[in-house]
């Protein structure tokens, strides 16, 4: 959750870092610091605030020196002080080190570093590894991180530097995502790509249990014990410019625009006019989909809605029962996973800490997992035994857009795929599938140019406090994800439910302050029933938006707002109806003042519990 970036090289590690710390700041945003090592000695600055703020007060750019860390907090222990930044250091000032995760036992240590006259000045966990690396150290920082990582419980991505060897950059993992950047005559550290994507496209993922120490030149990994471990060095295909705004104003936005692209590219290779291919690389043949009796999903926040629309696509074509579920409550239950049950887990960013937790209780039940996962080399994609990348390319945005289409897309290509080969879609109605996945992203486009009509109607709705979001079937979920959009973004209270569950409770809340969002798009399964409930609302005073089917005349009539989506088939329309809700829910926040990038309180990447 929070962001750590580091380096050491030939150039002035403050400017480098500053740039690499914005590019985290999705991560967490509440205070921000950095350390570097100058004439010998750690100079430190943090405070209270996002990164530009805090740089205002502190000027991180006048920091000298050729090594540093630097750091943005998303509180866990301790409140949001300039005392709980980091970086934290050792009493003598001569260690400093940055952490992202949570120390279990950190109060185990407190008490024995303590004893030995270790005073502490911050509430946070972080402190306590500060100190017990000082009480380790005898002159040799590896030696002493290696000793302090062995009596460490918990969660924590570490940056690590010293006074004593100010060329040497030490970075630790358990559970929490680092990265190693391998350049030329220097190296980062970094918990997401992104920070280093402008100087390094060359990366190391450190594994769990792992530490890197990096000079300018050299790179070495060990295990806890100290032993060398060879490890490979892998090329990211992203560019600096997918990690850029590209003249938006917000990632949300361009994010939201880059749909149809990504769209294109996540079935890029994938496939052909008549045929679907999974298999390539990622190795799910169709021995392993006729081994398929039963799916269970497992995800958190967007990704979840991802998988709600996925039983939906998988039950309805491929025939197979599915059940999705939130990864921290499987996590703790006794799931039945029987023989033939795959475990899909989704996730934008490959780091959750609930999903890979719920993967790792299902594979000590011996089950099969396959991921759809964005970002390549993630926690979650090298624990699976089959992974589908979606190709969004960096999500930077908190509120998830482009992951999310893109999640649909890799269900939609496994979904048909699947029932292909057990024998439920013919050849023809591969064809027709695929033909309609290529309509999406015109279509997609299409909307977002008329993307003037959603920023009207925004306005007429930023007093409201209150929005009820109803969808049905295969887009109930959009209704949920709409829902949430709004939530996240513009603090709006926002509920997302079916339509016809409606008259079960969330009925006694409309009158005419009440917003009703409803998904009312023409199909021939539910589309007369969500009619029905549109009167429902309308009978009691409440306003209508319809997110309706292009040229539909007879919904005009009884709502009063509509936001138009193109026709497509039945089991791709949630991909469109999302889109105007990412835009609704945009400029929602936008024109209520608030930075839809960085909701408060939210963070990208959820690695803790
Ligand atoms: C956080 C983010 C959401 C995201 C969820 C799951 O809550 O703010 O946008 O949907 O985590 O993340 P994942 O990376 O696993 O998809």
């Amino acid at each position: 959750m929070c962001g750590i970036v580091g380096y050491v090289g030939e150039k002035e590690a403050a400017p480098l870092l500053v740039e690499g710390l914005k590019k985290l700041e999705y991560r967490g945003y509440d205070s921000a610091g950095m350390a570097t090592i100058s004439e010998k000695k750690v100079l430190i600055e943090k405070d209270v605030g996002k990164i530009e703020e805090v740089d205002k007060k502190v000027n991180f750019k006048s920091m000298k020196g050729k090594i540093g860390l630097a750091h943005s907090r998303w509180a866990t222990h301790g409140d949001v002080t300039k005392e709980n930044a980091h970086p934290h250091t050792s009493m003598k000032e001569d260690i400093s080190i940055v952490h992202n995760g949570i120390i279990e036992n950190f109060a185990d240590i407190k008490k024995k570093v303590g004893k030995e006259g270790h005073t502490f000045s911050s509430d946070t966990d972080t402190e306590a590894i500060v100190h017990l690396i000082a009480a380790h150290h005898e002159g040799n920082l590896k030696e002493a991180v290696l000793k302090a990582l062995n009596e460490l419980e918990g969660a924590y991505a570490l940056g690590i530097i010293s006074s004593k060897e100010p060329h040497t950059l030490i970075a630790a993992r358990n559970e929490s995502p680092l990265i190693i950047g391998v350049g030329e005559g220097e190296n980062f550290i970094a918990s997401d790509v992104p920070a280093i994507l402008e100087h390094t496209k060359k990366i190391i993922y450190l594994d769990n249990g792992e530490i890197g120490v990096l000079t300018k030149d050299n790179v070495d990994i060990f295990d806890l014990e100290g032993n060398k471990v060879e490890k490979k060095i892998h090329t990211i295909e992203w560019t600096v410019e997918k990690a850029e705004k590209g003249g938006f104003d917000h990632f949300m936005l361009k994010e939201i625009f880059e749909q149809p692209s990504v769209i294109s590219e996540t079935v890029e290779g994938r496939i052909s006019e008549d045929s679907i291919d999974l298999n390539g690389k990622t190795g799910f043949t169709s021995e392993e989909m006729k081994r398929i009796k039963r799916i269970i999903i497992v995800a958190c926040g967007t990704s979840w809605h991802a998988g709600l629309v996925g039983e939906f696509m998988i039950e309805e074509l491929a025939k197979i029962p599915v059940e999705v579920e939130y990864a921290s409550e499987f996590r703790y239950r006794d799931p039945i996973v029987e023989k033939g049950t795959l475990i899909i887990a989704i996730s934008q960013s490959g780091e959750t800490a609930d999903t890979l937790a719920a993967i790792r209780h299902a594979k000590k039940k011996g089950a099969k997992i396959l991921s759809i996962v964005n970002v390549k080399g993630s926690s979650i994609a090298r624990e699976s035994d089959i992974v589908l990348y979606t190709k969004a390319g960096p999500e930077i945005g908190v509120a998830s857009t482009k992951a999310f289409t893109t999640q649909l897309i890799m269900l939609y290509l496994m979904t048909v795929e699947i029932g292909h080969v057990l024998g439920h879609t013919n050849d023809q109605q591969v064809k027709n599938r695929i033909r309609d996945l290529r309509l999406l992203p015109l279509q997609i486009q299409s909307m977002l140019d008329e993307r003037k009509n959603v920023h009207t109607l925004a306005k007429k709705f930023i007093e409201k406090a209150h929005a009820l979001y109803l969808g049905r079937g295969i887009n109930f979920p959009i209704a949920l994800e709409g829902a949430l959009k709004l939530k996240e973004v513009s603090y709006v209270h926002a509920e997302g439910y079916p339509a016809a569950e409606m008259k079960h409770g969330p009925i006694a809340l409309i009158d005419k302050n009440m917003p009703v969002v409803v998904i009312a798009t023409k199909d021939d399964r539910t589309y007369k029933k969500v009619l029905s409930n549109i009167q429902e609302v309308k009978a009691r005073g409440g306003i209508v938006i319809a997110i309706a089917s292009k040229g539909d005349r007879d919904i005009k009539k009884c709502v009063d707002y509509i936001l138009p989506v193109p026709q497509n088939s039945y089991i791709l329309t949630p991909l469109l109806a999302v889109v105007p809700l990412q835009l609704f829910a945009y400029y929602v926040a936008v024109l209520r003042k608030h930075d839809p990038d960085k909701p408060k309180n939210l963070a990208k990447s959820v690695t803790v519990e």
